[in-house]
């Protein structure tokens, strides 16, 4: 596999003007021959209202993901997303898992397995989200930890593709990466723990997230079985996104 995706995770951030002008200077500066994939997960709003401008569709290189789904399908859920509503807009992908999610909302593996089942059912590639705490590394569990959390989410799902992205919880938004070595130590054992699970390797890519930035992001870039990035704060600013993007 030899595509590296840069995948935006805008969070909660960008009003729909920010986002388009962004998206509009993205799609004018980015040099397309690379065999790259750029994903900008920006907010539900902004998802919708640009495919209403049906603009972005056939740009080279750019695809657009949503942040989270609901795990019901429809009803009585209010404030939630369901992922029909997604299929509307211009989503191929669909992140779930994140940190902030499972801790701030308490998002269960269980949760995180009906998600990804209803986004296979829709045809949306999930970005699936492990990682460890900081406590957990210290008491030197991260693999089995991230080992747990994808038998968990990747329950009773098999022969489909997804994206996992390898996030240690201690270097998200901290401006602390995880070492080469960490990386690579982990991605192997998540690479393991994929074909235990009966996923053959051309089924899944492997990223890596967590304060991923334009001085990092070359050396991250020779980190074992790595797939790509999943971009959080240094996503912000298109002219230092595209310079991520061409180290
Ligand atoms: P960060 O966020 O790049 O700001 O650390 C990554 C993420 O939360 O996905």
């Amino acid at each position: 596999m030899n595509k590296i995706l840069y995948i935006a995770n805008w969070k909660m951030n960008k009003s729909f003007n920010d986002s388009e002008s962004f998206i509009n200077k993205l799609i004018l500066n980015l040099d397309t021959t690379d065999n790259n994939e750029v994903v900008i997960c920006p907010s539900f709003i902004s998802l919708a209202k640009l495919d209403s401008t049906n603009r972005f569709k056939e740009s080279a290189g750019i695809s657009f993901g949503a942040q989270n789904v609901s795990d019901q399908k429809h009803g009585a859920f209010t404030g939630d997303i369901s992922v029909e509503m997604l299929k509307d807009t211009l989503s191929k992908y669909c992140i779930v898992g994140h940190s902030e999610r499972r801790l701030l909302y308490r998002e269960s593996d269980r949760q995180i397995n009906k998600k990804i089942k209803l986004l296979i059912e829709f045809d949306i590639i999930p970005i699936l989200c492990v990682g460890e705490s900081l406590e957990q590394r210290k008491n030197n569990e991260s693999e089995i930890i991230i080992s747990n959390q994808l038998s968990a989410c990747l329950k009773d799902i098999g022969e489909k593709r997804l994206i996992i992205a390898y996030e240690p919880v201690w270097a998200i938004g901290t401006g602390k990466s995880a070492t080469i070595q960490d990386i690579s130590k982990m991605n192997s054992s998540i690479k393991k723990q994929m074909n235990k699970l009966g996923f053959i390797d051309e089924q899944f890519y492997i990223l890596y997230g967590g304060s991923v930035n334009i001085e990092n992001v070359k050396v991250l870039k020779t980190a074992k079985h790595i797939n790509g990035f999943l971009i959080g704060g240094a996503s912000l600013e298109v002219d230092k996104f595209l310079e991520l993007i061409k180290r």
